[in-house]
């Protein structure tokens, strides 16, 4: 199959919803991470976008809006903690779990009774999910366990000649996907971290837990499985100890490997004998790190990821990066 790469604009968009209303998959932006919409209501377009990304059909996806209204086209019942949540942070990188709807496929949902209801604060991409009309069942347009794509050559380059089009709206501004929460009951509990962090949530509801990803795993099948992972091996610093990745990396070289340090600027110039990925601070690192990953497998064969991993989001960036380097961690 041929993928038409287009501009996000308003010719566009209304040919993707065209395709998505049918059931054909669109690769669109969002602030979070590049998503591969198909009708909810489409069962067989469910299907072609599991089958694009190789997902495991056990792993639901998550259907976006474009409006608040359009949150009860997906979910029967939007609870009094649901209510808060979208007051507080809708539009943006929040995805609520509700009680679904009956005529949102269960093959979106893989069998489950809920629903991760989410509104992309992206501005072409709640054009596109208004001018669709039908709910938009959405997962990240990467093939899967592939780092999640932050801009539409990382779509092509995972699922090109699989999808019939992608919309090319730039670099994701996230770069992390969204906080996963589950509103069902009284007390939020966070199946996956994000950008929006407990702390935001507890400031607006109060209690708020956080799921160990171990005891609650049916709540999230998609936490148990391999995820964000580059090509190469690779291993987490959790630290700034210039020493020890020095001694690393030369210890790796001396092995007939060529070493790719990810790293934080003030890091940057610490690195020996490497090859050395700047990719900022803080948020900004955030928003690089998956474009890192994907960066880094190309330059060489041995990735080292490096971050002191705080302030806002470093939670959720260590929950990504713990994964994308299989848990092998760097300890001096
Ligand atoms: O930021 C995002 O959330 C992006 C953009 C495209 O919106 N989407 C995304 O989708 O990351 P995906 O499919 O890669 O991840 C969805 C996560 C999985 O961990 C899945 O298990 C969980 O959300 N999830 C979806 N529906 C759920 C439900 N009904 N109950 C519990 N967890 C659910
Ligand atoms: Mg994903």
């Amino acid at each position: 199959m041929k993928t038409e790469v287009l501009q996000l604009n308003d010719e566009s968009v209304v040919r993707a919803a065209e395709l998505i209303r049918a059931g054909y998959p669109v690769a669109f932006p969002t602030e979070t991470v590049y998503g591969l919409g198909v009708s909810a209501y489409s069962k067989e377009g469910v299907f072609r976008v599991f089958e694009a990304k190789g997902r495991p059909s056990d792993n639901p996806l998550i259907v976006h809006v474009g409006r608040k209204e359009d949150i009860e086209k997906a979910a029967r019942t939007v609870t009094p903690l649901a209510k808060e949540l979208i007051d507080a942070f809708m539009p943006g990188p929040i995805t609520v779990v509700l009680d679904k709807r009956a005529d949102i496929s269960s093959a979106a949902t893989a069998g489950l009774d809920t629903v991760g209801v989410r509104i992309p604060v992206h501005e072409g991409a709640r054009k596109l999910l208004i001018a669709c009309g039908v709910p938009v069942a959405a997962p990240s347009a990467n093939t899967s366990s592939r780092p999640s794509p932050t801009c539409a050559e990382h779509v092509l380059e995972d699922i090109g000649g699989k999808i019939p089009m992608i919309l090319d709206g730039g670099s994701c501004s996230v770069g992390i996907e969204s906080t996963v929460v589950d509103a069902r009951g009284e007390i939020p509990i966070i199946l996956r971290q994000g950008m929006i962090t407990a702390e935001d949530i507890a400031r607006v509801v109060g209690e708020v837990r956080l799921s160990d990803g171990v005891t609650d795993i049916v709540r999230s099948p998609g936490v148990k499985y391999r995820h964000y992972a580059p090509k190469c091996e690779a291993i987490l610093h959790v630290g700034a100890d210039a020493e020890c990745v020095n001694r690393f990396v030369a210890k790796k070289v001396q092995e007939g490997k060529i070493p790719v340090v990810i790293c934080e600027s003030a890091f940057a110039k610490e690195v020996k004998g490497a090859r050395v990925l700047d990719i900022g601070t803080g948020v900004e690192y955030t928003a690089n790190f998956y474009a890192a990953l994907r960066k880094a497998e190309k330059l060489g064969d041995f990735v080292i990821v490096q971050n002191r991993f705080e302030g806002k989001g470093a939670g959720a960036l260590y929950n990504r990066a713990t994964k994308a380097c299989s848990q092998n961690f760097l300890k001096a």
